[in-house]
């Protein structure tokens, strides 16, 4: 069962309003984020870092037509009732493990593909704006054996009291895929800039933007002043900078090996790490991997 911070952050945000195109044909009618890794879709592994970390609000960010990602949240006493009946006690457990009780999914319409900090923007009227919420892309997936990402994340925010923003090294030529982070030589490294997707010869440095947030209500105001960045798209990375230098926020380094399912090759490599993390699956795993002629 996910366990969860007593003392955490209450709203986690998801945008999840993507088109999923790279995924076409399987994102026809099934949205990205149900896309399953392993055994449960890709936006539950987010969810459950969120309630981790302490949610009680999940604020799903769709696009008409995308209301099944906030559905599979909803509970089904109906349905857990009738396999209690049945005896059928562990499906009833893995229910119950989608979302714990008393965790509330509240949904916001994102009307037009503005951009990320559009996205967030459309979440403010279920945001407490004055106290720190998350943000999570579930295309983001971190792997580890230890606290989930959110939760190291609100490790560091319990500590500086700032904004904290998730980051890992990239590789240096694919700064202009990541908002890329400047930062200073604290014990916990305080974010001096940030540039979202510059080009290598740009970049201040190789810090990329993993997506896990964590921000105040402030963000929303500079969201609205905001113009379109780049990719001609309202930049969350943007409204963060534009705050530095009055707020602290915080890079996160996150323990655990991150997967970027926004693309195919990300989306498979998770299946197989988290098939081979999962003890129910590791030995079968290992086996077809070992018989596969690999020179090939
Ligand atoms: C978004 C953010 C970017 C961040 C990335 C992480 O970009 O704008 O700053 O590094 O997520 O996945 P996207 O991947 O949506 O283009």
């Amino acid at each position: 069962m996910t366990s969860r911070n007593e003392a955490g952050i209450r709203t986690a945000v998801f945008p999840v309003a993507g088109l999923g195109t790279r995924f076409l044909p399987a994102t026809r009618a099934v949205p990205k984020e149900l896309l399953p890794v392993v055994d449960r879709p890709l936006v539950q592994y987010a969810v459950h870092e969120a309630v981790e970390a302490g949610a009680e609000t999940l604020v799903f960010v769709i696009s008409e037509g995308k209301e099944s990602v906030a559905e599979h949240f909803r509970p089904d006493p109906a349905l857990e009732a009738d396999l209690a009946a049945a005896g059928k006690v562990a499906l009833v457990a893995r229910l119950k493990d989608i979302l714990p009780e008393g965790v509330r999914v509240e949904v916001a319409y994102q009307p037009k593909p503005l951009g990320l900090g559009h996205a967030v923007l459309c979440a403010r009227e279920f945001v407490d704006e004055s106290a720190f919420f998350s943000v999570l892309l579930p295309d983001d997936m971190i792997l580890n054996d230890g606290p989930g990402a959110l939760a190291q994340m609100a490790a560091v925010h319990a500590r500086t009291g700032g904004g904290v923003v998730g980051v890992e090294a990239v590789d240096p030529q694919m700064t202009g895929s990541y908002g890329i982070a400047e930062v200073d030589e604290g014990e916990v490294p305080r974010i001096t800039s940030l540039v979202e997707k510059p080009a290598p010869e740009d970049a201040p440095s190789n810090l990329g933007v993993v997506g896990r947030y964590i921000l105040d209500g402030r963000i929303f105001s500079l969201l609205e002043d905001l113009g379109a960045g780049a990719g001609g798209e309202i930049q969350l990375t943007d409204a963060i900078a534009g705050m530095l230098g009055d707020h602290p926020v915080y890079a996160g380094t996150l323990a655990g090996t991150r997967y970027d399912c926004g693309n195919r090759v990300g989306m498979l490599k998770a299946n197989i790490d988290y098939a081979l993390a999962n003890p129910e699956l590791r030995g079968a795993m290992l086996d077809h991997l070992r018989q596969l002629d690999l020179d090939d």
